[in-house]
């Protein structure tokens, strides 16, 4: 049985209090009202992670994560947060190559195979993003891009270690557009993401990597999406920073 994830990717919102007061209130929702066997996964700013960790100390359906990590394990990089201190604060996930941090930060899979080491090395699971562009869908490039995106960016691992990995796909259109992939167009791409992993390793392996969807995922659209077979939960943006819809959403995966 794969292990099925909700994430709520924070970006940058979020002072202090208002994000206590968030994590705070979906901490007590999940604990009267959600009965199911998802992991909840809240990914706040660098800065809110040791905090968070210890207000939800006490729920196990919460995890952390958090939003990137260095590719270096220590030193003198300025403004840099290594993997290694993640964990010491509480983390056990971490996002690598959102889609913003490819975009914005000129993030490139070579770049993103270190951070996916440095995770690994810290114990943490990397949340591997992939996805396309309007651009590269329309052209049909879609599949080549994401062929690129795995295997530059994960295939260098072992089989032990890819099974330590959670697949985000994210079509960066659908990313805080409000305009969400169709079931089943998202269903074709991590049935694709599967195969590359069964192709790779082995069919068994890829059969128990949770992959996520991302991009404007709603409490209207979970249910039909995380009814599909390769859908394994969904990394939040917009919907995640309110208490009521990121719990509808946990909710809406049984
Ligand atoms: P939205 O849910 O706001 O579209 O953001 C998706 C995302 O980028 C999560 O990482």
């Amino acid at each position: 049985m794969r292990k099925k994830i909700i994430a709520g990717n924070w970006k940058m919102n979020k002072n202090l209090e208002e994000g206590m007061g968030l994590v705070s209130e979906i901490s007590n929702m999940l604990k009267d009202e959600y009965q199911g066997s998802a992991l909840a996964l809240i990914i706040p700013p660098f800065i809110h992670i040791n905090a968070v960790s210890k207000l939800i100390a006490d729920n196990s359906k919460l995890g952390l994560g958090a939003q990137n990590c260095s590719n270096h394990q220590s030193g003198a990089f300025t403004g840099e947060v290594s993997a290694e201190m993640l964990k010491s604060c509480g983390c056990t996930y971490v996002v690598i190559g959102h889609s913003e941090r490819r975009e914005y930060f000129n993030e490139n899979n070579a770049w993103l195979a270190q951070k996916i080491n440095a995770a690994l090395a810290s114990h943490l699971t990397p949340i591997y993003c992939c996805g396309e562009t309007l651009a590269e869908r329309e052209k049909e490039e879609h599949f080549t891009v994401l062929q690129k995106q795995i295997s530059e960016g994960l295939f260098h691992l072992s089989a032990a270690q890819i099974q330590h990995v959670v697949i985000a796909y994210e079509p960066v259109w659908a990313i805080g557009t409000g305009k969400t992939a169709s079931t089943a167009q998202a269903q074709e791409i991590h049935a694709f993401i599967r195969g590359l992993i069964a192709q790779k390793y082995s069919d068994a392996i890829a059969q128990e990597i949770t992959i996520q969807y991302g991009g404007s995922v709603k409490p209207e659209n979970a249910a039909e999406l995380f009814a599909a077979a390769d859908i394994d939960g969904a990394l939040v943006g917009g919907a995640a920073l309110q208490s009521r819809s990121f719990v509808d959403i946990i909710k809406a995966m049984a």
